[in-house]
Formats: structure tokens, sequence, C-alpha cells
């Protein structure tokens, strides 16, 4: 057994070849062969991607035999790292097991079973769920449930979120109208947007700009993200969230928080949400739940979640929800994170990891604002045009693996695993400040 396939994947990274190596560039023609391209032509020259080959907890190895440090944790999404082993364990034994059931007609038990860990995690008795395959598929069932609920097809959304790409969450993201734009003609009409607060004054006016929407009277639910995740990790002031819920309930919206970016312990708690006060009515949870299988949900107040209670057949399901592998998955995702008390070792790292990378860039004019909440951190670059981009390949190439957000891709963003180890974490400092040196 080489050292690599020992590790428990708290390796430094060992860049043998400089990235894109050869083996990475084959397979990106290949790609460009057969996927759709999305967006604009690349610039001509080398490409800045890497293809992935294998991962173990912090680490991952690209086809060429690089490793790096996972400091993206695919988007947020692996709160335990790559492959982790009470993860994989469970996997092996579900396996053997069963693959598929058949929905909740006839339901397979880890499915039931993950309903009664997520339901408990509300933070109300007798809450109820529905299991989904996305984010952006919890976010559907979130929207559908405030029309049944409330009767109201309208949406309260807020600039620079993120929700994702199904046309009910389309039409609610407020991040890059190029999203939108192309299919505003088959987006909901009924969906309005606040700006999303960063300061107390600014907090004020978006407080106002909501109550004039919700005074519209056609709002059934008003969304939002705790801390917004792709819109560059930015977190509303105190008491922001309540004075909010306060308004929906008045207006007889539900609130609904997205936690698929920020639940589960990214934000240095279970649910960011009610970490600051507020109970939602419907609360969305995705990315991490599965520990890198696809499985989402939502979960919500028993007298809200009644309302999909009909005459007639209503139902939000799909194929593969709740499948029995990614249902076990999720159990097991969950119990390693009350065990190993993650959400609060991400706050705690978090907040060092925030503190060092503030104290390496005080009086820099390089990094505008250094944010962060758990293990969620960015790093706003403020107005130069790409520099997240430039510095997100610095890092690739220094062994780091990293993602970009905010409205021009202006903010750095790091979601490591949140039991990655501290000083492989804390080891990237240096480097994120040797790379931003470096940038023009
Ligand atoms: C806050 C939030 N909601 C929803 C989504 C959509 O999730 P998915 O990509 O799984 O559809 C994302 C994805 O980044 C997200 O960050």
């Amino acid at each position: 057994m080489t050292n690599e396939t020992a590790s428990k994947g708290d390796l430094p990274p060992a860049i043998r070849v400089t990235p894109p190596g050869p083996t990475s560039r084959t397979w990106l023609i290949r790609h460009a062969h057969v996927a759709a391209p999305m967006g604009p032509m690349l610039p001509p020259g080398p490409p800045s991607s890497i293809v992935y080959a294998s991962g173990r907890g912090s680490n991952v190895t690209d086809v060429d035999g690089n490793r790096y440090v996972d400091l993206a944790g695919g988007f947020g999404a692996l709160l335990l790292g790559h492959l982790h082993p009470s993860v994989q364990r469970v996997l092996g034994l579900q396996s053997e097991r069963l693959w598929q059931a058949l929905g909740d007609l006839y339901p397979a038990d880890a499915k039931i079973a993950l309903l009664e860990r997520l339901t408990r995690l509300y933070p109300e008795p007798n809450a109820l769920g529905i299991l989904a395959q996305s984010g952006s598929d919890a976010v559907s069932a979130a929207l559908k449930t405030a029309v049944l609920a409330t009767g109201k097809p309208g949406v309260l959304a807020f600039g620079a979120a993120y929700h994702g790409l199904g046309y009910g969450p389309l039409a609610a993201c407020g991040l890059r109208e190029s999203y939108r734009a192309p299919f505003a003609e088959q987006l909901s009409p009924r969906v309005s947007f606040a700006a999303y607060p960063t300061t107390a004054e600014s907090a004020a006016e978006s407080l106002e700009s909501c109550r004039a929407h919700l005074a519209r009277g056609d709002v059934g639910a008003v969304l939002i993200e705790p801390v917004l995740g792709r819109g560059g990790v930015v977190a509303p002031p105190p008491g922001y969230l309540a004075e909010l819920a306060g308004l929906a309930r008045a207006a007889g919206a539900l609130f609904v928080a997205d936690e698929i970016w920020t639940g589960l312990g990214r934000a240095g708690s279970w649910l960011s949400a009610v970490a600051d006060g507020v109970v939602p009515d419907v609360i969305c949870l995705g990315k991490g739940l599965g520990g890198g299988l696809p499985v989402s949900a939502v979960i919500g107040r028993s007298s809200v979640m009644q309302s999909w209670r009909r005459e007639a057949e209503v139902v939000h399901t799909a194929t593969f929800a709740g499948a029995p592998l990614a249902a076990s998955a999720a159990i097991a995702t969950l119990e390693v994170l009350g065990k190993e008390k993650l959400p609060q070792r991400a706050a705690e790292l978090g907040a060092r990891y925030a503190a060092e990378l503030r104290s390496a860039f005080s009086g820099s004019e390089r990094v505008r604002d250094v944010r962060g909440r758990g293990l969620m951190v960015g790093l706003d670059l403020g107005e130069r045009p790409g520099a997240a981009s430039r510095l997100m390949k610095g890092l690739l190439q220094a062994g780091y693996v990293t993602s970009t957000g905010g409205g021009r891709r202006e903010v750095l963003v790091l979601t490591p695993p949140l039991n990655i180890d501290e000083a492989v974490l804390l080891g990237s400092v240096p480097v994120i400040v040797g790379q931003i040196a470096k940038l023009s």
C-alpha cells in the first residue's frame, strides 16, 4: 500500500506536473467533444481545469497523479470529505441489500429512517418532510408547499441569492441575470426581489422594500439563504432574519430558509437560521446531506406540511427521491456530524481560519474583506474583474482546490470538509497570501 492510499486524506499538496497535466488535458479535450458547451467560449491557451481521479478525506488526486487539498469540498457538499469510512461502510452494506424501492408506495426502510432523523432536526415537534434529489428539487418542493399552505403564488426572493436552476428556483435566483434571461418567458412572473443586506443601514432599506413587496398581498413564500453561499459568503446583519420572518408571518407568507449551503454544520451550526433565533416554516437541505450522494430534503412545521393532504392527488416526488443508497449515506453522514460534533468544530476552526486570513491581509489593498461563518469563508477581492478566477488558478497550481462566488466572481470561496486537519487547513494561509501577492 502506498502512503497515499493508506492516508486518511489529510496530506499536504504534492504537485508532480503543473496542472493541468497532459492526462487532464486529454480528458478535457474529450469532454469538450461530448459535453454541451455552457457559457462563453474559453480564451485560447491551456485550460485551467483538471480532471479528478480519486479523493480521500480532504485530498483529491487528478488523473496526472497530482494531489491537492480540497478547499472547495464539492461546492460545499463534502461536509465529511471524500469517501468517509463510516459512510463507505454503510454504503457497502446497503449496496448488498437494496438499491431502489418504490417511492412512497413501497418505501425503503432507509428512506423512512432518514425522514425520522431529519424531522428531528426541526426545532419543533411533529415536523414532516419530503425527500428530493437535488437542492433545486428541494427548493421546488418548498415553493410548492408555500402555495399549498397559503394559497398565494408569489415569491419574495433576494438579489445575489442562488437556489438552483430548475424552473421554480431559477425564477428566484437573484445571482446572475444571465442564468435567467434566456428562459425569462418560461419563468414565474410572480417573483419579486429585495436586496440582500450587508450592513445595518442596508438591512433597514431591505426590510422596507420587503414590506412594500409583501403589501401586494400575493406573496406566499419569502425565500432566503441565511448566509449567501454562491453569492459570495455574505451574512445579513444580526436580527435581520428575525425581522424578516416577522414580516413574512404578518403578511401570511411562509418563511422558507434555503439551508442547502449553510445547513448541517457548514456555517457552524446545524441550522443557520435557527442559530440566528428564527424558526423557519420550511427548511431546505441538500448538498452535504448525502455525504457526496445526491439527496435533499424539505422539513417543516407539521401544520404547514399537512397542506399537501388534498382531495385530489398532489405529490412532489421523483423516481429516485430518497433512494436507498443515498438515504443510507445521509443517515451515516448525520450520525458522523453529530458524533464528531462537526458543526461546533466548523464554528471554532472556521473562526480561527478566518482570523488568520484577516490578520494576514490586514491593511492589504488586494483583499477588500475576509468574511466567514463556520467553514464557509470568502475572500472578497474587490472590483478587479476576474481576480478571484485568476487566484483560483494560481492556488490550483500550488495544490489547493477552491471555488469562486459573487455576482462578478470577485470572491474566493473556501468550503473545506468540516473534519479537515487543522494544520492542513491553516497551511493554506501562507499559500493564499503568496498567490494574492502575485495577482496583477
Ligand atoms: C443555497 C443553495 N440552494 C440551492 C442550490 C441548488 O442545489 P443543487 O445544485 O443541488 O440543485 C445551491 C447550489 O449551490 C445552493 O447553494
